[in-house]
Order: structure tokens, then sequence, then C-alpha cells
């Protein structure tokens, strides 16, 4: 099958029609001491219904504080982000964001951390087992309901905190570098889980990589920051059929494309 790698001029945006989420001319200025870091400037695209884009820039050059922004965690110092057309001004229920770092709570079990969220949402006993079940299962961890996270592989850390997030059904997946403190094989496993999910869920997934390869092996686009301030320097659609081999030399190129758009 032919596959092809092409970049899109920043100018050719995808309709507004599709689009889920707008970033409109976002900036954000940090006080530090007596005088300002402007972290983020101008930072504009859009993400369409079910795509799954990757952010990919240096260290410091914003991508944390722009998925928190679009969380709803912290505001922007100019500019918006639309959601469904509606202003992002504080966290919902329609954004969910995973962590590099596990944030499962300690003293519950697997089975209790992802069905923490299901709490005050009126469900019974019964439901929530039958959901929490589920969510496991998707993940394959049924057999570790009852484990406690310290008892469990960071893989499976991280499948748990996927699991919890996933039950809440959002509309929108923000991942902050979710597979970076894994080893290699347990990071290809997880991009490939995350893919099986993406599909059977059809979530929008916005997702922040140091990785190259992770990027190329997941995105439908990769945004590439610049630094100082952090702004969308480039888009790449990555138009590489799934599976995707990361041994082929298309997915290669795209991989080396991008290596020189960061430096
Ligand atoms: N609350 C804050 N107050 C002041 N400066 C901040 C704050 N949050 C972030 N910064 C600064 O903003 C810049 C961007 O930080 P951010 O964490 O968004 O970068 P990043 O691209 O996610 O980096 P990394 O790849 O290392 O995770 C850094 O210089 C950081 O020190
Ligand atoms: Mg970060």
């Amino acid at each position: 099958m032919k596959t092809r790698a092409k970049v899109i001029p920043l100018a050719r945006r995808p309709g507004p029609e599709d689009a889920l989420i707008e970033v409109d001319g976002v900036r954000k200025v940090f006080p530090v001491g007596a005088s300002f870091l402007t972290v983020l400037d101008e930072v504009r695209f859009q993400v369409s219904r079910g795509e799954l884009v990757c952010i990919i820039g240096r260290s410091g050059c914003g991508k944390s504080t722009l998925l928190k922004i679009l969380a709803g965690f912290l505001a922007p110092s100019a500019g918006k982000v639309l959601l469904n057309g509606e202003t992002v001004a504080r966290p919902g229920p329609d954004r969910c964001m995973v962590f590099q770092e596990d944030a499962l709570f300690p003293w519950l079990t697997v089975r209790e951390n992802v069905a923490f969220g299901l709490r005050g949402k009126g469900l019974s006993t019964t439901e929530v087992r039958e959901q929490v079940d589920k969510f496991l299962a998707l993940v394959g961890l049924r057999e570790f309901h009852n484990y406690l996270p310290r008892h469990i592989s960071g893989g499976m850390k991280q499948r748990v905190a996927l699991a919890r997030v996933l039950i809440l059904e959002p509309q929108v997946l923000l991942m902050d570098e979710p597979f970076a403190a894994l080893d290699a094989q347990t990071r290809e496993e997880m991009q490939d889980l995350l893919l099986t999910l993406w599909r059977q869920l059809s979530h929008t997934i916005i997702f922040v990589t140091h990785d190259i390869t992770e990027a190329v092996a997941l995105a439908d686009r990769v945004l590439v920051m610049s630094t100082a301030p952090g702004r969308i320097q480039q888009q790449l659609r990555v138009e590489l059929a799934r599976p995707r081999r990361r041994d082929r030399e298309d997915f290669m190129d795209l991989a080396g494309k991008l290596s020189a758009a960061l430096r």
C-alpha cells in the first residue's frame, strides 16, 4: 500500500465544521520574580472530532502549560480555547488528563481507583461493578482488580490511570507524556493499547510527547512547537497505514523530518 507523509502549510486549516477544539491565539505569561515569562504566544490550531494529535517540542517549550489550558486548569493570558464552540473556562467532565507519573490513590485497590470517578453519579453498586469490570477488561487488568498500586508494575499503573479516565467517557483525552517513564517495550505495548482503545471508543486525543517515534506511531497529525515562546511552528499529517511498522523506511523518513523540525 502506498503511504505518504506531507507537510501541511499552516495557512491550510481543517474546516470549522469538524473542529471539536479550537485554540485561538493563546498566550500565557507567568510572573517570575519582578519580571514576566512569555511561555506561549499566538498558539493557534484546531483539532477535529475523533482525531489523534501529538504535540512535540523541546523541554520547557510550554507543552504541559498548553495542556493545562486545554483542560481548564490554567487560564490563558490572551486568546481562547473553544470546545464545541464554547469557551473553556474551567475543568469539565468532557476533558480528562493523564499524566506521566501515575496519580493513583495508593491506599485504594485497582478496582477502587477505577471506580473513584463514578462516585456521586447515582449509579447502583451493580452498575458501578459492571462499568469497572468493562474498563478493567479493556485495559487487560481484570485479574489484578484487588491489587494495590504498589504491587503492580509501572505499565499496569498507567493502564489503571487510563481506565480511570476512560470510565468517565470524556470527549477529549489530554495526555501529558503518559508513557515516558516506561521501558521501551512496555511503552510500545501501551501505544498499541491506546490505539486499540481509541478505535473502539472514538475519543479525541491530544498527546504530548518528547519521543518522535511515539508521535509517528500514534498520530494522525503532529504539531511541532517552537521554544521561547512556544508556538506551533509546523504541522505534519501522518498518512502511514496502521498498524505502523517502526522499522519501515517511510516511518523513519517521517521521524527524520520531525527530528529536523525540532533542531
Ligand atoms: N506556574 C508557573 N510559574 C512560572 N513559570 C512556569 C509555571 N509553569 C511553567 N512555567 C515555566 O513555563 C515554561 C514551560 O513549562 P512547561 O512545563 O509547560 O514545559 P514543557 O514543554 O511541558 O516541558 P517538559 O518537556 O520538560 O515537560 C518553563 O520555563 C517553566 O519553568
Ligand atoms: Mg511537560
